[in-house]
């Protein structure tokens, strides 16, 4: 009997200290301490032992199969908190899951395009906040008290004193009164009209200002300039004029317009700026000597270029997020 049981306690110790699943687990249970395993066997053979020799039997086999489950119950805690489940299992051995990265939005990388030209002509570039005063967005540009620009229906005004910009030339006021000339910087950035939303309008757009303010800056300047730009952006054959026009901050003011051929419609030309000579009522109004310094500005409208680049036929699809628009650039 002793041989037995020992023999039965140095099998389940190999087989208990060299398992490796909860399976083989199971097996070595119902081998061993299962209603019809070994240790089940001795108690069987032991009820058939002489009066005498019980006790000592008795003892030794509630010891070793006490001993036997302790060690069943640890072993089988251990391999339940190391064991992976389905779930977490990583087969290294499948191909990747392929993810979408995001790329520069196209009006992002238009933005990038006309800054690299600017710096290359030395300009800096100066960054100004959405939310404006209203006499940087208007007074100081030299808008009349009643300019028509001022009205509700075209600014988005937060209270009496401040607005959404509705351009970034707020942004020129900014600058000049924080810098000595000679000044040359570009001023990137969003502005905002309250307007109704079409395929050519935006209650939102990105705009690029200019300025250059020194002791001799002439048109000509401004205008070799701008037509550089337009040659850079849109080739050296690119058709452009430009128009006089108006702009409360400039004098002489004129208009920029590129000829286009939206695929399948009849070619139109396309504003893409407004320029000028600073109004020397506008640099008395951020104290410069406006008797020693002249200047020009300008001020581009970022979707319109990415428009014509890239023969986009609605001003809308740039704010819409859609992913089979954007990723095509
Ligand atoms: N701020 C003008 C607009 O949004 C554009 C403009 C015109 C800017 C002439 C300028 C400029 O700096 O000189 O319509």
């Amino acid at each position: 009997m002793l041989e037995k049981i020992e023999s039965a306690v140095k099998d389940f110790n190999a087989e208990i200290n060299n398992v490796n699943s909860t399976e083989t687990l199971e097996d070595i249970r119902v081998k061993f301490l299962g209603r019809k395993g070994l240790f089940a066997q001795l108690f069987e053979e032991f009820k058939a032992l002489p009066k005498e020799e019980k006790p000592k039997y008795g003892q030794l086999l509630n010891k070793e199969k006490n001993n036997a489950s302790a060690k069943f119950d640890e072993v089988k805690d251990e391999i339940e908190s190391k064991s992976v489940s389905y779930d977490s299992y990583v087969d290294l051995t499948l191909p990747g899951v392929k993810r979408k990265i995001g790329n520069k939005h196209i009006l992002i990388q238009t933005l990038d395009e006309i800054k690299v030209f600017f710096k290359g002509l030395g300009f800096a570039i100066y960054d100004g906040p959405e939310l404006e005063s209203d006499y940087n967005n208007f007074e100081a540009l030299n808008f009349p008290e009643d300019h028509p620009a001022r009205d509700m229906q075209d600014t988005f005004f937060v209270n009496d004193n401040f607005l959404l910009r509705t351009h970034t030339s707020p942004t020129q006021i900014r600058l000049m009164k924080t810098t000595k000339p000679p000044i040359r910087a570009i001023m990137p950035g969003k502005v905002y009209r309250n307007e109704a939303i079409s395929a050519k309008s935006y209650c939102l757009f990105h705009q690029v200002e200019g300025l250059y303010i020194d002791t001799d800056v002439s048109f000509a300047e401004l205008k070799s300039t701008l037509v550089s730009f337009a040659q850079y952006l849109f080739g050296a054959d690119v058709k452009y004029r430009f128009r006089p026009s108006f702009f409360p901050f400039t004098e002489p003011s004129a208009e920029v317009d590129i000829w286009w051929e939206p695929k399948g419609k009849p070619g139109r030309w396309l504003e893409i700026l407004g320029c000028g000579m600073v109004d020397p009522n506008v640099l008395d109004n951020v104290g410069i000597d406006s008797e020693k310094y002249v200047g020009y500005a300008f001020g581009m409208g970022v979707e319109r270029m990415a428009l014509r680049k890239y023969n986009i036929p609605d001003i809308r699809l740039f704010f819409d997020n859609d992913n089979r628009f954007l990723e095509q650039f």
